[in-house]
């Protein structure tokens, strides 16, 4: 009866921060399964819990902390029944504080960091055993994606796939080059049968990831490197596989390539996250981006060139050091020019051991805030104005699941819009034309267009 006690063991992963980490957080599902570990929704019921963090900014840090706080009554009740909840905690914090985290939180048995993810069954194995805590946060010479399993579950219709990981840029201000370590490129033949199994489990859309997708450079299948526009190509040649996208982008790595690939592929979707941060040159060049304002726009220009309905998305960062009142317009006077269908912004948040974060002249809070504040009302018009176009129009929707009323679907316009439609659950997993009828806060209202099947 052992293999059923083994069978019945429920895991539970809780995930922050990027896209990246919904990967990780699914391979670290995969590697346990063998072990007899199944998903729960229920973290009551788990005998294994993972967090798996983010360092980006100190909020998204502190929240671990909270959560560790959380977790260790439900811990302690099930060791006075008798039994035991594992509790572990992966990604980027634990990369960035490893023993802190155990000083800090003696509940947690296992730290470990993204690049030591085909260990866990190990260490778990250890802490059963020994019952001590382990720590794991090396940055390994094997590469974890050799070592990890092939899923055999079905998959989403949309699903991600990494192909590249960590970062060589060292924004002054950014976390990942330490969390991440070196940039890697995965072998283009490694990602296609990745890519290809996908697609045999039944996704229709893959997003390729990378904390820097867009400096991929990988061994080719034969001989030499590809850079993600061949990589791209590749994928358009997988058939049933309707569409591609890829996060996130450095503007400094788009290449005539990607830009070609851009202008030749159907199936790779007009909308793309590319972060830009400031719209001032002098902050520009004090967080290590190493282009201007000016190149941004350049670039975004050649992109719609390629792809007139290209639309674009964005990362901002308020009140870095330094930020005085016009560099900030000059960020405003960018957005404005560029027009973006949506972005993300944030309040500047110093991070130990990052340079910006001994620079002179820290922006105080409240500068901080009312910038945010500022920018983020822009951005919302325009992502306003970007769905308010779309009205009336039809767009090509695929279908990704069941909406929260009977009889209806959820997906995604070509620009990511999410589109609820009332339709059969046959449309699920595929593109169906859709007639937007309705603006909602969070998704628009879509009505199947005729020549809909
Ligand atoms: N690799 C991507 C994104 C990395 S993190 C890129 O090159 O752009 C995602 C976003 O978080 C960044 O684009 C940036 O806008 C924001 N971010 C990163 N570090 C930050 C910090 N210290 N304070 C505030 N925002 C930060
Ligand atoms: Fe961070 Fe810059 Fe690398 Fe993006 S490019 S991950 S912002 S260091
Ligand atoms: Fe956060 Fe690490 Fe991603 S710091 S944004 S989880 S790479």
């Amino acid at each position: 009866m052992r293999r059923n006690e083994a069978v019945s063991k429920k895991l539970y992963i809780k995930t922050y921060g990027c896209q990246m980490n919904v990967y990780d957080s699914a391979r670290m599902a995969e590697v346990l399964a063998p072990l007899g570990y199944a998903p729960t929704a229920i973290v009551e019921d788990a005998d294994m819990v993972i967090l798996n963090t983010c360092h980006i900014r100190e909020k998204a840090a502190e929240k671990v902390y909270s959560e560790l706080g959380r977790l260790a009554p439900l811990k302690a009740r099930r060791a006075s029944e008798g039994g035991r909840m594992m509790l572990a905690v992966a990604g980027c914090v634990a990369q960035a504080e490893g023993a802190e985290i155990l000083a800090r939180a003696p509940q947690v048995d296992i730290v470990l960091g993204p690049q030591t993810y085909h260990r866990l069954p190990e260490m778990v194995a250890r802490v059963a055993r020994a019952g001590k805590a382990v720590l794991d946060t090396e940055f390994p010479a094997e590469a974890k994606f050799d070592f990890l399993p092939a899923s055999e579950a079905p998959a989403a219709v949309t699903a991600f796939l990494t192909i590249q990981e960590g970062c060589d840029k060292f924004c002054t201000f950014c976390v990942v080059p330490y969390t991440r370590g070196a940039e890697f490129s995965r072998p283009a033949a490694d990602i296609l049968v990745e890519a290809r199994r996908l697609v045999a489990q039944g996704a229709r859309e893959i997003t390729l990831l990378g904390q820097n997708v867009n400096a991929y450079h990988g061994a080719a299948p034969e001989d030499g490197v590809w850079g993600l526009g061949q990589l791209l190509r590749a994928f358009a040649e997988i058939p049933d596989l309707a569409r591609l996208r890829y996060t996130t982008s450095h503007p400094l790595d788009v290449d005539e390539a990607l830009i070609e690939a851009h202008r030749d592929l159907p199936q790779l979707m007009p909308f793309l996250h590319l972060p830009v941060q400031s719209g001032a040159d002098r902050i520009l060049a004090a967080m290590n981006r190493r282009h201007r304002a000016a190149d941004y726009r350049r670039i975004v220009e050649r992109l719609r060139q390629a792809r007139p309905d290209l639309a674009l998305s964005s990362d901002f960062i308020v009140g870095f050091p330094g930020e005085s009142d016009a560099d900030f317009e000059a960020t405003l006077a960018l957005i404005r020019d560029i027009g973006f269908a949506q972005a993300f912004s944030f309040k500047y948040s110093a991070r130990p051991g990052t340079p910006a974060a001994a620079l002179a002249g820290q922006v105080p809070e409240a500068v901080k805030r009312a910038r945010l504040a500022e920018v983020q009302a822009l951005l919302a018009e325009q992502q306003r104005a970007f769905n308010t176009a779309t009205l009336g129009r039809v767009v090509p929707v695929l279908f990704e699941k069941p909406g929260r009323h009977a009889g209806q679907l959820v997906g995604r316009s070509p620009w990511l819009q999410a589109v609820h439609a009332p339709a059969p659950a046959a449309a699920l997993g595929g593109v169906a034309p859709v007639r937007i009828i309705g603006l909602g806060p969070n998704s628009l209202a879509g009505a199947l267009a005729a020549g809909a099947t």
